[in-house]
């Protein structure tokens, strides 16, 4: 081939190169694009359904927690005999924390993208407590309120892991908040027995 030949071929083959180098960049750049994009969905997406998972649970609790305090609003209202005036108090400091409890507990349903249940219906199919039967004794009434908050800290504690594990802070905190609350009131109750 002549110099003049040469030339020619290689500011040919020179944009040509240059050409084919951009095009393998350009869909170098949108192939890791589109799988950046890819995984920033599935995250968003993974951590969407979790927090479904945990605010299905809180539905749970939500049940067990209004169930407890329709409970202990009835055995304040229906407690006789000579521990009537302590167990009558106690229970009304107990019912009116729950009442506040469950609104906080609803509401972190809503935040997490759910419906909070909010009928007697629909807590008896999701809660696992016994609503109270008749008139028990004043003693029987403490066993089974102590029952009650220990049956829900132990579920509030599997609740909490799930929101831990989902790095669901404000999930997290709410419920060790209330793991507390029902661990003192147990022992509160337990103590009268003692
Ligand atoms: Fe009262």
């Amino acid at each position: 081939m002549s110099a003049t030949g040469l030339a020619v071929q290689l500011a040919m083959d020179i944009p040509c190169q240059l050409f084919n180098s951009l095009r393998r960049n350009i869909k170098y750049m949108a192939t890791a694009t589109l799988q950046n994009n890819n995984k920033t969905n599935d995250s968003a997406n993974q951590k969407q359904e979790a927090s479904l998972t945990v605010a299905q649970s809180l539905s749970h609790i939500l049940a067990d927690s209004y169930l407890l305090y329709l409970k202990t609003q009835n055995y304040h209202w229906n407690v006789q005999g000579s521990l009537f005036y302590g167990i009558h108090n106690l229970l009304e400091e107990q019912y009116k924390d729950m009442a506040i409890a469950v609104d906080d507990i609803a509401e972190r349903i809503r935040v997490l993208g759910l419906s909070a249940p909010g009928s007697f219906h629909q807590f008896l199919e999701l809660s696992s407590l016994k609503e109270a039967k008749g008139i028990p004794t004043a003693e029987e009434m403490i066993a089974e309120l102590a029952e009650d908050h220990l049956t829900l800290v132990s579920k509030l504690t599997a609740v909490l892991k799930q929101a831990e594990d989902s790095g669901n802070i404000s999930t997290s905190d709410l419920l060790g908040e209330r793991i507390r609350t029902h661990e003192k009131q147990a022992w509160m109750l337990k103590s009268i027995l003692r």
